[in-house]
């Protein structure tokens, strides 16, 4: 059990296994979230042709992708194999590597960028994997990672309150970094701060989730998350019908007849190793 009082071996198994049975599922239904902030993230990095790009928990590749495109030299570095196998299949520009991001695998100050999106969130001790970070930059390179908002006025947050709501969040599964921490921009300052990063900045992006219907959240959560697939596999299946309900009645103001455009507001933050 860790000082934070939750276990984080058993978090980091329960990340590794959910992420690596639901690579593509994530692939298929995340991207078009989560890359949309990919653009802001390299620019507030200023990712260019020659750079060495660091992405951490790349996932199927995004970032490092993206970056490559742009003529640096990226690296993608992520928990589950299956997601690494998924990233150099998309991206054979970028090269990709499993590991942990709390043990970087890579000397001190190799990297000019290290970029994490959405990755923050999932990892058992982000105060240690935001440090590795710092530890392989050079001096004078920028960190740049990206954090949900929430839970108000976002879709995760629609979804937890309709699992509280009609089933339970009171189920035998690890206890993991809170989803909505690095949402905070107090926060975000004060851990990058205790490491030593200088010009710390967050700024809030708005970011759409759009699905083809209203009924479609419940599935797809079930189909591209680790930790709510998880939760939602925990609940009393005679629950689920009124899960999905409730979740179907959360997103129906959403609608707008041919997509259901969900807000994923979320938060990207900067800082600079002196
Ligand atoms: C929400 S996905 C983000 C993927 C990608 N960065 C994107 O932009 O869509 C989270 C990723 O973090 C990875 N991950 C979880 N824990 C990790 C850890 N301790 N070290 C490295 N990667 C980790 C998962 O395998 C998964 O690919």
């Amino acid at each position: 059990m860790s000082n934070d009082g939750f276990d984080k071996e058993a978090f980091r198994k329960l990340e590794h296994d959910g992420w690596n049975s639901l690579s593509a599922g994530y692939h298929d239904h995340w991207q078009l979230v989560t890359t949309q902030i990919v653009p802001a993230l390299l620019e507030r990095t200023a990712v260019g042709a020659g750079c060495q790009v660091l992405d951490v928990a790349s996932g199927p590749g995004y970032a490092a992708g993206a970056a490559a495109a742009l003529g640096a030299t990226a690296t993608g570095i992520d928990l589950a194999e299956n997601m690494q196998a998924l990233a150099a299949a998309n991206f054979p520009a970028a090269s990709f590597r499993l590991g942990d991001a709390e043990d970087l695998p890579f000397e001190t100050g190799s990297f000019d960028v290290v970029t994490i999106n959405f990755g923050v969130l999932h990892f058992p001790d982000a105060d240690k994997a935001l440090a590795e970070t710092f530890r392989v930059l050079k001096p004078g390179g920028r960190l740049g990672f990206t954090a949900w908002q929430g839970p108000e006025n976002c879709a995760l947050g629609m979804a937890m309150d309709a699992i509280a709501q009609e089933g339970t969040v009171r189920v035998d599964l690890p206890k993991g970094t809170p989803v909505f921490r690095f949402a905070d921009h107090g926060e975000c300052a004060s851990v990058l701060g205790a490491i030593g990063f200088t010009e710390i900045a967050s700024t809030d992006i708005m970011l759409t989730w759009s699905l083809p219907r209203p009924d479609l959240l419940m599935e797809t959560l079930r189909q591209a998350t680790a930790r709510t697939s998880a939760l939602l596999g925990a609940q009393d299946p005679a629950d689920l019908p009124a899960i999905k309900a409730a979740m179907t009645e959360a997103c129906k103001p959403f609608d707008n007849g041919t997509t259901t455009d969900l807000p994923m507001p979320a938060v990207l933050t900067v800082g600079t190793k002196p």
